[in-house]
């Protein structure tokens, strides 16, 4: 029996629309993708991501003055920075707290020390939007040094948003390819429609709630290994094949037994994701400077294998990782590292959706029982 009121359930809310957006355009079957009708193509090779931030914010580029200012706000040191009561409560989480949980409380955390926490307004909640992009960062950096038992690293105002976030990781200033590649990186996973995480901050933002708990709502809907949690299993994947020559073996057993393999398939792309390639070339680069690429050469024996076997291909998840590894960042890391660049993208959705509000509420195809009697507990 189905409601009155409602249309049969499609699983998945696949291609569903549920909203209009000018925020992010996704063709899947050309395997397209734009920022504010940019192409991610041309912005990987001609921007930055301080400058995407700004786009994905404000809906254009800015002028040059527009994006000194923009630049020098992100990288301040008050932006940056965490409330040390923040870093007390860190110091108090049992030491194995995976990160992803780490920053989901931290983000929940920094909105009880937030001077706008309490004002929606469009001003307020792009003041907001700033300090968590600045913030965010310096709070996953944190996590790591204090888990390892260091003394987390200070921001550098002097360091673009990738460089200095590894900086705050390792405590030493990052190689230009490294802090190329990471920019790129944040670039590519800024926004990307309404996947489930941004779903997930929109249903919160439409209730008028706030732009931190949209961002909370967010990080728990990336953390799924469906969705952003995806990175991570691949590089599980890949350290269980352990070196290349295991790689076409390995795929061709996992497949016959009918495994999901992380990083391929995706609702919308129905041909290689478009932000893969960069992920791929970088990550080879990283390995070809370090010396060793493995990590790149199982997952192309993987990607080729999959491609050809199944007709899925190749998502952002796939390739991140390697480089990520290469830099020394460790996997449970690669999710929150998502979330970094995605809050922008969350953001950019609570400022849409606050301007133009309606309360998201679906109904649900109910197939439960319409006439049940109640039994008296004595009686069951
Ligand atoms: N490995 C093996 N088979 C797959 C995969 C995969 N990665 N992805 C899809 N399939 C198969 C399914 O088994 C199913 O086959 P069937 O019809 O014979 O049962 C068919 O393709 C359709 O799969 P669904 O799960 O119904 O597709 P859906 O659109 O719901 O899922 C998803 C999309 C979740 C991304 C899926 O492709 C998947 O699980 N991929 C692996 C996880 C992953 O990489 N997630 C990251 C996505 S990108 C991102 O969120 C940032």
């Amino acid at each position: 029996m189905t409601n009155a009121t409602s249309a049969p359930a499609k699983a998945g809310l696949e291609d569903v629309v549920v909203s209009t957006s000018e925020i992010c355009f996704i063709d899947g079957h050309l395997g397209r993708l734009l920022y504010r009708g940019f192409d991610v193509d041309e912005l990987v090779a001609r921007s930055t991501f301080e400058e995407v931030v700004y786009l994905l914010f404000y809906g254009k580029l800015p002028s040059k003055k527009e994006l000194d200012a923009h630049v020098k706000a992100l990288s301040s040191t008050a932006n940056r920075k965490l409330p040390p009561k923040l870093i007390a409560m860190l110091r108090l989480l049992p030491k194995k707290t995976p990160p992803m949980e780490v920053l989901r409380t931290g983000v929940s955390a920094l909105s009880a020390f937030d001077p706008e926490a309490a004002d929606n307004s469009r001003e307020a909640t792009l003041n907001k939007s700033m300090r968590l992009t600045a913030q965010m960062p310096t709070l996953v950096a944190a996590w790591e040094r204090i888990r390892r038992g260091k003394v987390p690293v200070a921001p550098n105002p002097r360091l673009s948003l990738a460089g200095n976030f590894l900086y705050m990781m390792s405590g030493k200033k990052p190689n230009e390819l490294a802090t190329k590649t990471f920019d790129v990186a944040l670039i590519l996973h800024a926004d990307h429609e309404f996947n489930a995480s941004t779903f997930a901050a929109r249903v919160t933002a439409a209730t008028l709630s706030d732009v931190h708990s949209a961002v909370v709502s967010g990080i728990g809907a990336l953390k799924g290994p469906l969705h952003g949690g995806a990175n991570e299993q691949v590089m599980l994947m890949v350290e269980k094949i352990k070196e290349p020559a295991k790689a076409e073996a390995w795929i061709r057993k996992a497949l016959a037994e009918k495994a999901r393999v992380m990083g391929f398939g995706h609702r919308v792309y129905r041909v290689e994701d478009p932000r893969a390639k960069h992920l791929r070339r970088l990550a080879l680069e990283l390995g070809q400077q370090a010396g060793n690429t493995d990590a790149v050469q199982i997952i192309e024996t993987v990607a080729r294998v999959v491609s050809a076997e199944k007709h899925i291909f190749p998502n952002v998840d796939l390739f991140s990782g390697a480089g990520y590894k290469t830099m020394g960042i460790p996997t449970d890391q690669f999710t929150p590292i998502f979330a970094l660049s995605r809050v922008v993208g969350w953001a950019a959705h609570v400022l849409e959706q606050h301007g133009n509000n309606r309360l998201i509420r679906p109904r649900a195809e109910y197939t439960g029982a319409l006439d049940a009697k109640y039994v008296p507990i004595s009686e069951r």
